[in-house]
């Protein structure tokens, strides 16, 4: 069956032969971001989608496996010496932007792939202290076999404690200490360049009553090495969640109120079929009956086949225009998707009905694709890039609440224009609206904000428009310049981080803390100098650079001329200049 379908592995192979057989093992389970052309030398990076917003490579001269916190200052401190560029990569590295790839082709890679143990549980403190690799999966199974959850994170489990950390990736809640994973860390160790006296690398324990944890908590990796981190959690609890389907007239009110009112609550907006879904989610008491288990549909593994007959419809509903077809599409996905509860089960076995409840740690996220039997690509996750699957970009970013219903309007005005014209988001589920809470961290949001996750078809042809390519352009420009939104340090296209790092009141206390920890910038990159502001040039005026989020464009050949789209004003949003099929 495999032969009946193509499969990037096999043109690849066919292609590159010899070389590449040692290297393109068929398995199943996400495929290491490292690869090494001779034994830990001479790599390239890539990242969990196996490519970059921009479509380069990335290379690195090594890559060193620490299995301890002494191992890592061996690494580091011999780098330092050399003056060495390095970057922290983990086993799957899920971030979209070039954050883990050092400048120049011979830098060092530093993998946490065996810093996965946990190291200690205190079930009287609340505390947890684990290692920078382990996954969120293991952070969640091992708190609560002592009873303890980490109340707040993101719903996939294959991130690791040191990758949520340096893009301050979060879950959704107003309350309590927030929403993010760096909310609920009390110390942390750091290993990071050191002068000659200290051996060329210095440990740091910081605790809260250190500022500088302000600065280590999110630090999109640029000051060093995070060894073990320290978490505090709760008793582990129930919770019951409810999906209510509703119109979407009023979402600028009800989003603000659904957040304060539930602990867990968060909307997927679907604006093209004006619709949105209320997740009312909230804890119970412990003796409430229930066994609920969520494993979200699209974290699972799915046929290749299934993948492959998707993505060639999409592509043609692209290249013929189709949007109708789109939208029939997405009202189908997404009814089947609301009739299945999303992958919610009452007990494990089957959806019964709403409210489910269950143990805190059986539904706050999930991602059973990383099981993926070894099946000769038989089924993968949905992005993987050794099939032809899902392949998108992602513009995510949070709003304050001040501004939330503003921005929201704008979106529906826009959308009115043109009721069509967001079905092609709506394949991807929607919009997921989230809640993220302020955060003392110096590159996190300091108000109360919403995320909005938005995933779109992306062309395997970088000067290939997409269809309704101006309305999306406008809502990004949208909320990253009229609305000030912050990005998503792990998701995006460059444009999101033009001009962000001015959004943040506390960067140049960020800054301070990056120049006394690194102050050769050992782990810094062009890319990060460039989101950091320390360096021009984050966006590129090339030709087609427009279509692909590089660039905001100023002029024609910046969109696809030939294909006639034009570079001209949005339509609610004026300033914006986004390109337009002028026929
Ligand atoms: C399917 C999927 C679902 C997702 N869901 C969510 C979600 O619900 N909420 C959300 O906020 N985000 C979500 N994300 C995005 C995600 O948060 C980021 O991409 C994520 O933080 C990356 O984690 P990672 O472990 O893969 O780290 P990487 O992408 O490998 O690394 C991220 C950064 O952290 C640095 N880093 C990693 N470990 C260390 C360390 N030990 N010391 C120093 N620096 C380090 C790296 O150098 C890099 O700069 C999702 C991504 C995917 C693919
Ligand atoms: C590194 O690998 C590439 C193949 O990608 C090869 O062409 C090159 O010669 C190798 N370089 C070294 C120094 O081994
Ligand atoms: C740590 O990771 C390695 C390599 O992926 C794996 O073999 C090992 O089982 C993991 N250990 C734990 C505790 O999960
Ligand atoms: C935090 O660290 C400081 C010095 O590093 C130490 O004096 C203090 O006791 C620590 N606080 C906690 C709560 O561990």
């Amino acid at each position: 069956m495999p032969m009946l379908y193509y499969n990037r592995s096999t043109i690849l192979l066919r292609l590159n032969c010899f070389f590449l057989l040692a290297l393109t093992v068929n398995s199943s389970p996400p495929q290491d971001p490292i690869k090494c052309w001779s034994r830990n030398s001479n790599c390239t990076i890539t990242n969990s989608y196996g490519i970059f917003p921009d479509r380069c490579e990335c290379r690195a001269g090594d890559v060193a496996y620490p299995t301890t916190e002494e191992e890592i200052v061996k690494v580091v401190s011999a780098a330092t010496r050399a003056k060495r560029k390095m970057k922290v990569v983990t086993r799957f590295s899920h971030s979209i932007p070039k954050l883990v790839c050092p400048d120049g082709e011979d830098g060092l890679i530093i993998s946490t792939k065996y810093l996965n143990r946990t190291l200690k549980v205190d079930a009287a403190a609340m505390t947890m202290t684990v290692e920078s690799g382990v996954t969120l999966r293991q952070l969640i199974g091992e708190a609560a076999k002592a009873g303890l959850a980490l109340p707040h994170a993101p719903y996939w489990w294959g991130l690791t404690v040191g990758g949520m950390l340096g893009t301050g990736a979060h879950g959704s809640t107003l309350w309590g200490r927030g929403s993010s994973v760096h909310d609920y860390v009390v110390q942390m160790r750091i290993v990071s360049p050191g002068r000659s006296e200290d051996g060329c690398a210095k440990v740091r324990v910081l605790n809260e009553s250190d500022n500088a944890l302000d600065a280590a908590k999110v630090s999109l990796g640029v000051i060093g090495v995070i060894s073990q981190v320290t978490f505090k959690l709760e008793p582990l609890f129930k919770r019951s969640i409810t999906y209510i389907a509703k119109n979407d007239n009023d979402l600028g009110d009800e989003a603000i109120s659904l957040g304060k009112q539930h602990e867990f609550a968060d909307i997927l907006w679907y604006p093209s079929q004006r619709k949105a879904i209320y997740r009312i989610d909230d804890r119970v008491s412990s003796n409430s009956p229930g066994n609920g288990l969520y494993d979200f549909i699209p974290f699972r593994s799915t046929p290749s086949l299934a993948l492959d007959i998707i993505r060639v419809a999409e592509e043609k509903q692209e290249s013929l225009g189709d949007t109708e077809g789109k939208c029939t599409g997405a009202k189908l996905l997404t009814s089947l998707l609301e009739t299945v509860a999303y992958g919610l089960t009452n007990n494990g076995l089957g959806f019964t009905g709403y409210p489910i409840i269950g143990y805190h740690h059986h539904l706050q996220a999930s991602g059973t694709c990383l099981d993926s039997l070894e099946d000769s690509m038989i089924t993968a996750c949905a992005w993987d890039p050794r099939v032809r699957g899902e392949f998108f970009h992602q513009t995510t970013f949070s709003i304050g609440l001040s501004s939330l219903k503003n921005f929201i309007q704008d979106v529906q005005k826009l959308v009115a224009l043109d009721q069509k014209a967001l079905c092609g988001v709506e394949l991807y589920n929607g919009i997921l609206m989230r809640y993220v809470k302020a955060s003392s961290a110096h590159l996190s949001t300091d108000e109360d904000a919403v995320d909005f996750d938005i995933t779109y078809y992306r062309s395997t042809d970088a000067m290939t428009p997409r269809l309704y390519e101006d309305f999306l352009e406008e809502i990004e420009q949208m909320a990253v310049f009229k609305y000030g939104a912050l990005p998503h340090w792990g998701k995006n296209r460059h444009l999101a981080f033009n001009g962000a790092i001015r959004k943040y009141a506390k960067a140049e206390e960020f800054l301070k803390v990056k120049s006394a920890y690194d102050p050769f910038g050992l782990f810094s990159s062009v890319w990060t100098d460039q989101v950091l502001g320390l360096k021009g040039g984050l966006t590129l005026e090339t030709e087609g650079c427009a279509l692909e989020g590089l660039c905001v464009c100023s002029q024609d050949i910046h969109c696809a001329p030939s294909k006639g789209y034009l570079c001209r004003p949005g339509k609610v949003y004026l300033d914006a200049r986004v390109c337009t099929r002028v026929t």
